[in-house]
Order: structure tokens, then C-alpha cells, then sequence
């Protein structure tokens, strides 16, 4: 009796004292940790939530009080995953925040590995300057600011303005390859009027010589005005997926990938009453709700949603969107996809 029992711990302690040795040479058992590396499915500690635009913008135009863009470099709240407090991001791979600019502000010009996106939610007047092109920005806008690009923002309108920033900034530090910089001037020369990358890339012809592969896009602003009639189209014709919707995805004119090599992004029309069938994939999504309302249940549990607000799926949960009979309703996705396919590991499933 007594040796069964004091046999497993002369067990432990010999592991033990194994373990301790080992470790100051810098090594460790991977029998102990194994089954928390080689997951049979996707671990998270991502959780599903949703940010409520009432809210956000209610204290988001109180920071407006608390300090101004210049003092804040960037007037921007993250929105952080419940599962992942503190640490400045909305999925593993993902950051997102909600940035407000206020009239007669702006944002110098400066430029970062991470690439971003702007997703407009509220406000008119407000513009982003890419690369020489400024851009006016407008409910539903998607914007895009790739890496390394030179971009600056201003309001010289009169209402605040405001939108959804998603950076690949975890995934940029997770590889440790973050550099920034910002210029001597705070505005950029602005040599190409609003809307030309739009109408020089997107309609079915390129300018001669534009080469054949590019990592991302070279459209600056894909208008909501112009992406909108394309759902209609969808819907009317019945080219509705009994899962996502009447989805377009925005692709890059160049070579039809995504708008860029870190992320994707989508737009859908749920026609009024349509009930999704499940859906899951191992790219974690993070939604915004253009127009309509609706609820999307995800893991078991139903979120409500409306106008401008922002829910994330964590990667492999199943999700299902419903939409009553009040009318259609219009959500906008985005994600780490297009690494998770570049590396060949991305999954979709029900
Ligand atoms: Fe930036």
C-alpha cells in the first residue's frame, strides 16, 4: 500500500528534478505540453461579441472631450476581445477600433508595415489620403491603406466623422516586422483627384503596362454607391448562398486576389426573412452591419444587430444570420483568409 502510493510521487519527483535540469540548458519536455499544441480542432480564447453603436458612439464623442486627435496621436478605441483583455486586439491575427475625427482635425501623414482598412460608419466631410489620392469617405466606404502606403485623414467638414480601422497588427508582431515612420510634412500632395484609382483599375481595363501580379490592390476606395447596385443584382437574379447571402468579394483588379495579402474582405445582402444556413471557417470575422438589422447566432448564442454595429465570430464557431421580414440587410466581413490560404492551413466547414 504504501509503495503504490509513494511510487507515483517518486515518479513526479524524479520528472521533476529532470525537468529543472533540463531547463537551464534552455530546454523543456514536450510530452507535457503536447496535447496544447497539436489541438484535434481550433483552441480560441477569442469569444464571440458584439460592440453596439449606440455605445460606442456615445463614449466614442466623449473621448472627443478627453483629448484631442493631436494629443492622441489616434482618437481610436479598440475594440478588445472580452477573451483577450489587454491585449489590444478583436481576433488573434486582427486589431479593430473605432476612430473618430472631428471637424477641422486632421491626422499627419505617416506610413507602417501593418496594413489597414477603414470601414465608414457615420458622418460626411472626412477624407483619407493614400498614396496621392485623396478620398472622400462615406457611409459604407472601404478603404484601404496597404502596407507601407503613406496615408493621412481630415475632417475639414462640419459634422464628426466616424469609422471602422482594422490593422493586420498582431499578425505584423507576431513576426516581429513592425517598422513606422512619419514624414516632415503633415498633409500629403495630393495628385489624383477622388475616386481615380476606382475608375482607373475597377472597370474592366487597366492602364497599359500595370503589371500582371500584385500583392494588393491598387483601389483605394471601393464606394459603397458602387457595390451596393451589385448586391441588388445578386438578389434579383437569385445568386443568393444559402449560408452568406448575396456576398460579392472584393478582389484586387490586377489578378482577382484579395484586396490584400493579410486580409479579405466581403459584402452581403440578407434579403428581408432569410435564414441562414450554419456556417463555420477557421478564419475568425469580424462583421459590421451596413444597413438593416437582424441576428446572427454564433456558438449557441444569439447577438442582436443593428446599423453600424460590430460583432466578431472566433475562428471555427459556427455561426447562422436571420433577418426578419422588415427589410434587407447588408453586412460587411472581413478577416485573415488570404494568410490562412497563403499558408495553405485555411478550413471551412458547417
Ligand atoms: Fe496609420
Amino acid at each position: 500500500m504504501v509503495a503504490s502510493a509513494s511510487q507515483p510521487r517518486s515518479k513526479h519527483n524524479v520528472r521533476q528534478a529532470y525537468y529543472d535540469k533540463i531547463s537551464k540548458f534552455h530546454m523543456a519536455p514536450l510530452w507535457e505540453v503536447l496535447k496544447d499544441l497539436v489541438t484535434p480542432e481550433p483552441k480560441t480564447e477569442c469569444q464571440p461579441a458584439i460592440w453596439r453603436f449606440n455605445d460606442v458612439k456615445r463614449l466614442m464623442l466623449e473621448a472627443g472631450d478627453v483629448i484631442s486627435a493631436e494629443e492622441a496621436e489616434r482618437r481610436v478605441l479598440v475594440l478588445e476581445n472580452p477573451g483577450e483583455t489587454g491585449k489590444a486586439r478583436i481576433t488573434n491575427s486582427l486589431f479593430a477600433g473605432i476612430q473618430l475625427i472631428l471637424p477641422g482635425e486632421i491626422a499627419e501623414v505617416h506610413r507602417h508595415v501593418a496594413s489597414a482598412i477603414r470601414f465608414v460608419l457615420e458622418g460626411e466631410g472626412a477624407y483619407t489620403a493614400v498614396e496621392g489620392e485623396k478620398t472622400m469617405m462615406s457611409h459604407g466606404d472601404f478603404i484601404i491603406t496597404a502596407n507601407w502606403a503613406p496615408h493621412d485623414h481630415g475632417n475639414p467638414g462640419k459634422e464628426p466623422v466616424m469609422w471602422l480601422d482594422v490593422l493586420d497588427m498582431p499578425t505584423v508582431n507576431h513576426f516581429q516586422a513592425s517598422f513606422a515612420n512619419h514624414f516632415d510634412e503633415k498633409m500629403q500632395n495630393v495628385n489624383h483627384e477622388n475616386g481615380d484609382s476606382f475608375e482607373r483599375y475597377a472597370m474592366g481595363v487597366l492602364p497599359d503596362g500595370a503589371p500582371a501580379t500584385s500583392l494588393r490592390t491598387p483601389v483605394i476606395n471601393y464606394p459603397y454607391s458602387k457595390m451596393k447596385p451589385i448586391l441588388e443584382r445578386l438578389k434579383k437574379t437569385g445568386d443568393v448562398d444559402k449560408r452568406h447571402g448575396a456576398r460579392v468579394r472584393y478582389a484586387n483588379p490586377v489578378n482577382g486576389g484579395p484586396v490584400l495579402p493579410t486580409m479579405g474582405a466581403n459584402l452581403a445582402l440578407l434579403p428581408k426573412g432569410f435564414k441562414g444556413e450554419p456556417y463555420r471557417s477557421t478564419d475568425g470575422t469580424i462583421f459590421c452591419v451596413v444597413e438593416g438589422s437582424g441576428t446572427s447566432v454564433i456558438d449557441g448564442k444569439p447577438f442582436e444587430w443593428g446599423v453600424n454595429d460590430v460583432f466578431v465570430v472566433p475562428p471555427w464557431k459556427r455561426y447562422q444570420h436571420s433577418v426578419t421580414d422588415s427589410g434587407d440587410a447588408v453586412l460587411f466581413s472581413i478577416s485573415d483568409r488570404p494568410a490562412q490560404e497563403a499558408l495553405g492551413i485555411w478550413r471551412e466547414g458547417n
